[in-house]
């Protein structure tokens, strides 16, 4: 296949009923219903019927050994992105933003009567969207105001913050880091105007290059830039250049997604609707090699492996909310459709705008489905996230779990291993280069039956 031929996507239709994130398979078409997994057991599971489980779980005292992060969703953008899957709103005015930035405190003041949550110092604030940089600077300052005089955040290890680069002015920069941000990560995903366009971004590529110099002289602890490969339209040639010229932005951190075609995409839809031209979308194989490409990039340029999907110039730099995340630690996800995690209990905020609001105008917490999750299911979560640092301690699941991952999972690691996936031994379990470029899809392995070839949202 020479450097320009991409293969057209498969527009069958995926079963809703074996989703990708919870099915077992060697893909190679890019199919609708891909998604990355961030959770355990998958969200169909998820249920009305566990939300008295939160209610109990924020009146108990909080767990000893757990630390506790606030995570906020910024749900607005300028533009849908075509390939994007996360709860968004376009057509919000300063008006509608006000009211939902105040909702959004009255739920930070609400946690913070809990007893679970009363005078837990934060270990990481994460702002996240959505386009949390698509808001004034007038109303960040504000929020934060609110934020900060109802959970004290000083001793936060890390304050992050996601940008799109269309939507910073220096004056709003200097805002973001005026507020505390240490970790300031921002969505190029490509260089190319035409492939930008396409897929719908907001942004041009004049942008980032007008973005860069600003947000290094404001000397953030970290930056991070967040790369997709296999976009409608990538080629060769215009990825080696994404790739070099990321490098030469000299970011703290590079994340290299491989595209995903979730249910609910602009892309998504028009797919199984049927009508419209194909898309010009790499399959599985391409995407690989194009992460593979920037990851040995960014090796030759300095940079060291942090996970599957991110690379580091600092070997000991550290991104907090991933680790709290991937270790079961405690979260309040705040906002429209937010994922929490308290005391072992999963949840999710009610996921459209009405609903949201008006739980908060009630004085209620907006919590619409939960999932208590036993020592066997968080062991699990535990062991595939952290499966996607591209390595494992198993010492560190005997001490926590009592359980020697090793012969836990003994079957999925052999088979594994058979596969070239992974090697491991009684210490430690290592993904290998191959298995690392693909482990989202490796991970159903892991899982107990009743949580296979299931629905994922
Ligand atoms: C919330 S956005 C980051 C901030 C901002 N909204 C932006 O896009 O610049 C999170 C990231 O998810 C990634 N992403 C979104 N949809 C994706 C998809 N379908 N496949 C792979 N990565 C995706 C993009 O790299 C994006 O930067
Ligand atoms: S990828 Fe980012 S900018 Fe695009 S719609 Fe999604 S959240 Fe908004």
């Amino acid at each position: 296949m020479s450097d320009e031929t991409i293969p057209n996507i498969s527009t069958q239709k995926s079963q809703p009923s074996n989703d990708p994130a919870t099915t077992r398979a060697n893909r190679t078409e890019t199919e609708v219903g891909s998604v990355f997994v961030s959770n355990y057991p998958a969200y169909s599971f998820w249920s009305e019927e566990d939300v008295p489980q939160v209610h109990r779980a924020l009146t108990d005292p909080p767990r000893p050994d757990s630390t506790l992060g606030l995570y906020l969703h910024i749900p607005f953008c300028r533009k849908r992105c075509k390939f994007c899957y996360f709860r968004v709103y376009t057509d919000k005015n300063s008006q509608q933003i006000q009211t939902y930035l105040d909702a959004l405190a009255r739920e930070v003041e609400h946690y913070a009567q809990q007893p679970a949550v009363q005078d837990r110092p934060l270990h990481f604030i994460y702002f996240g969207g959505g386009t949390p940089s698509y808001i004034s600077s007038r109303h960040l300052r504000a929020l934060v105001t609110r934020l900060k005089d109802a959970m004290p955040w000083d001793r936060a290890d890390e304050i992050a913050f996601e940008c799109e680069p269309g939507t910073l002015t220096q004056a709003k920069l200097e805002a973001i880091r005026a507020i505390g941000v240490t970790r300031l990560s921002l969505g190029i995903e490509n260089l190319d105007d035409e492939i930008l366009r396409h897929n719908g971004r907001a942004h041009v590529s004049k942008e980032i290059y007008q973005v860069m110099p600003w947000i290094h002289a404001l000397d953030f602890d970290q930056v991070n830039v967040d790369l997709i490969a296999g976009m409608v339209g990538e080629t060769w040639p215009s990825w080696r250049q994404t790739v070099q010229k990321t490098i030469e932005f000299d970011p703290d951190s590079v994340t290299v997604y491989q595209m995903e075609l979730p249910y609910n995409t602009v892309y998504s839809k028009d797919l199984l609707a049927g009508d419209g031209a194909p898309l010009a979308l790499a399959d599985w194989k391409t995407k690989r090699a194009w992460h593979a490409y920037a990851f040995e990039q960014l090796s030759a340029a300095g940079y060291v492996r942090s996970s599957a999907y991110t690379m580091k110039k600092t070997p000991d730099a550290r991104f907090v909310y991933r680790d709290a995340v991937w270790t079961g630690q405690d979260m309040l996800g705040t906002g429209v459709a937010s994922f929490s995690h308290l005391s072992g209990v999963h949840y999710q905020n009610a996921p459209n705008w009405d609903e949201y609001l008006a739980a908060i105008d009630r004085g209620d917490l907006p919590i619409h489905r939960a999932f208590a999750t036993t020592r066997e299911e968080q062991l699990t979560r535990e062991m595939i996230l952290q499966l996607k640092l591209g390595a494992l301690d198993t010492a560190y699941f005997r001490t926590k779990f009592g359980v020697d991952i090793v012969a836990h999972f003994s079957t999925a690691l052999s088979g594994l291993r058979n596969e070239g996936m992974l090697q491991f031994d009684m210490d430690s379990i290592t993904l290998t280069d191959e298995g690392l470029m693909r482990v989202d899809q490796l991970l159903p392995d892991f899982y107990q039956t009743q949580y296979r070839n299931a629905r994922y949202t």
